[in-house]
């Protein structure tokens, strides 16, 4: 039976007492000295035995748990987390098999500070940055200083329970996907893999039937048993010996003492990203931090699919999954973060989500602002550090006006008592739902094909308070790339970063960079040679304010109707746009703007001449700061073209206040 044990206690035991609920530990089977409690080693291919057997070696832990991705594998590891208290489940009869975790407060969201690209030459993880410069595109750690830190891997599984989780990125089968291997002491870490990725016995197949690649995915909470550290709500972690180390060279990473997502759930930003990109650059592909949505024009039925790229929280996940604010579109939704895409034989770009499961930053998300999340968060998803009102339902800020009983008692983030008005924050401004993306209402029912879906269009943006209109379209691939190398956006909660600065995150890849950004600039530039039909490249900002701070556009379901005018332009609609400085612009009355109250169109588009001079001097410098000599030629061209243009042709653009 699972206890009502409040997770959100400080505790300074750990959890000894519950060693004892390996049921069926069967202490015969053994690995070295270690039990196998689940599943047989010895039918894993060679490969995989071989990594297993290294790291029990090195992290000692005291068994061995094989998983099968069944559902009563899931079933026994959540009455286990419940029992310790690090879950519980929301009680409310709105939803089935929901739960929340609190974590340790000091492990709440990816530490870019100690995430590593690791390989031999450091100019193949960043790129030649100028004197004196300090580089922030890419994070190289020597081999020797990465042998080092994965020291702290020896022992650190002590007392405790290595899972060993077979996973795809990607359809299981399909030529887009690969496979994974992660290792982890972490049940939590299980739970959500099995929402993110495809976990499966069927991978074993495939490695099997394949060429027996996989990526070698490490975690470790980094808190061996009897615990040094004072453990907080039932959260086992070690904030300050966090390392994340990626080998793209060995397709290796290692990960440890963080429990939050994206350091420990190695299929998503560890893996689909900063190694991917290693792979698709070797391959001829891409691996991209972008949504994929497919939307039907519903009079001609056409449908036209888009990959967006915007750094973290700036609701991708909202746009994936949009409720149109106008009747001419069906909206479908393919994937929320990560995007592989490969040219087909024609020359055709698709798309495949790698991804399961969506892992959505919580506040602001609600009926108004994300109707199909909330939809998909009904069953089967992990909440974490979100509030739980008395009447065993989530909350978080964004829901005031959702919650049944408005008066109702809220246990916030901490476990402390909160109610709406008081102070702080219900949940913390990073917490997320974990939700399977096959409950999605919308969720395309393509969205698992092999063969990926056909892309048009890319879509860049940010948060850009200042100076960048609601959308515009690059003058073709090469001012395209260029457009996605200067993207830039206020600071997220997704990562330590604190405030409102503006920051570089070009193609919305910073955090995510898994080798030299010069020689990927050069990657995206091949890609546009025959037989390839390269997409077209627009770039939006949600976010615009006037001078009062108010945002001059909607934003939400009311994207649609940029969106709308971006289908058109990708099926060659005329006569819709005006030449400027930056890129083509919507002629005005191009956009529906149908039922939309009052709208200040001329400042939404306006192009202030000395921001834009402003803008251009600040991505030269950067690009030329960061990426140096390996920033591509054609690159520096076009910065430098769009300088002039700048200088000789803004003088007035609609709307700008003389
Ligand atoms: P994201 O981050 O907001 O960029 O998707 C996910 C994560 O931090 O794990
Ligand atoms: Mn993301």
């Amino acid at each position: 039976m699972a206890t009502q044990r409040q997770s959100s206690q400080i505790e300074d035991f750990d959890d000894e007492d519950n060693l004892f609920y390996e049921v069926h530990e069967v202490v015969v089977r053994k690995l070295g000295h270690v039990p196998i409690a689940k599943g047989d080693f010895h039918l894993l291919p060679v490969g995989v035995q071989r990594f297993i057997a290294k790291w029990v070696q090195i992290c000692q832990p005291r068994g061995l748990y094989i998983c099968d991705g069944s559902q009563a594998e899931a079933t026994e590891i959540i009455h286990k987390l419940e029992d310790r208290g690090t879950l519980h489940k929301l009680t409310s009869k709105k939803y089935e098999s929901n739960y929340i975790c609190r974590t340790d407060p000091a492990d709440v969201a990816r530490v870019e500070s100690k995430t590593w690209m690791c390989t031999e030459n450091k100019y193949d993880t960043v790129p030649h940055v100028a004197t004196g410069a300090q580089g922030i595109l890419g994070r190289w750690l020597s081999p020797d200083d990465a042998k080092k830190s994965m020291k702290s891997f020896e022992g650190c599984m002590a007392g405790r329970m290595m899972y060993v989780i077979p996973f795809s990125m990607g359809p299981i089968g399909s030529p887009l996907s690969k496979i994974g291997v992660e290792i982890t002491d972490s049940n939590y870490v299980l739970l959500s893999m099995r929402v993110m990725a495809r976990v499966s016995n069927e991978v074993w197949k495939v490695l099997a039937e394949g060429d027996g690649e996989f990526v070698k995915c490490l975690h470790s909470m980094g808190c061996p048993r009897p615990s040094q550290r004072k453990i907080i709500n039932h959260w086992p972690c070690n904030p300050e010996g966090v390392f994340i180390g990626h080998f793209p060279a060995k397709r290796e990473i290692a990960s440890f003492g963080s429990g939050y997502g994206g350091n420990s759930l190695l299929g998503k930003k560890c893996f689909a990203l900063r190694i991917a990109c290693n792979i698709a650059r070797e391959e001829g592909w891409l691996a991209e931090h972008m949504l994929i949505m497919g939307l039907t024009n519903k009079k001609t039925g056409k449908e036209t699919f888009v990959c967006a790229a915007f750094p973290s929280a700036c609701g991708k996940t909202n746009m994936a999954m949009l409720t149109p604010s106008i009747p001419d579109y069906d909206v479908r939704c393919v994937g929320d973060d990560i995007a592989w895409l490969k040219f087909d034989k024609d020359g055709v770009l698709h798309a495949i989500n790698p991804e399961a499961g969506f892992f959505g930053v919580c506040p602001g998300t609600n009926m108004k602002t994300n109707p199909n999340a909330m939809l998909t968060c009904m069953k089967n998803s992990i909440f974490t550090n979100v509030a739980e009102t008395a009447d065993g339902e989530f909350f978080w800020e964004g829901l005031e006006d959702e919650i049944e009983n408005k008066s109702v008692s809220i246990t916030n983030w901490l476990g402390q008592p909160w109610k709406i008005g008081d102070g702080g924050k219900a949940a913390h401004p990073n917490s997320r739902f974990c939700c399977p993306a096959s409950q999605c209402p919308i969720i395309h029912p393509k969205w698992e094909d092999k063969k990926g879906v056909p892309i048009s269009a890319f879509i860049f943006g940010g948060r850009r308070p200042q100076g960048v209109p609601l959308v515009f379209e690059s003058f073709g691939w090469e001012h395209g790339v260029m457009v996605g190398a200067c993207v830039k956006s206020e600071a997220t909660a997704a990562a330590e970063f604190k405030g409102k600065q503006i920051m570089h995150d070009p193609m919305a890849m910073r955090p995510f960079l898994g080798y030299n950004f010069g020689k990927y600039l050069e990657h995206w530039l091949s890609l546009d040679k025959a037989p390839n039909k390269v997409p077209k490249i627009f770039h939006v900002n949600w976010f615009r304010v006037d001078d009062k701070g108010q945002f001059l556009w909607p934003g939400f379901g009311d994207n649609i109707r940029v969106l709308d005018w971006i289908v058109r332009r990708c099926e060659g609609e005329e006569n819709m746009s005006i030449k400027s400085p930056i890129g083509h612009l919507p002629k005005k009355g191009s956009i529906n703007l149908n039922g939309l109250g009052k709208l200040d169109w001329d400042q939404l588009f306006s192009l202030p001449k000395h921001y834009w001079e402003a803008d251009n001097d600040e991505s030269r410098h950067f690009l030329n700061q960061q990426v140096g000599e390996d920033l591509p030629k054609v690159i520096r061209e076009q910065l430098k073209a769009q300088g002039q243009r700048i200088e000789e042709e803004l003088f007035y653009y609609e709307g700008e206040k003389k």
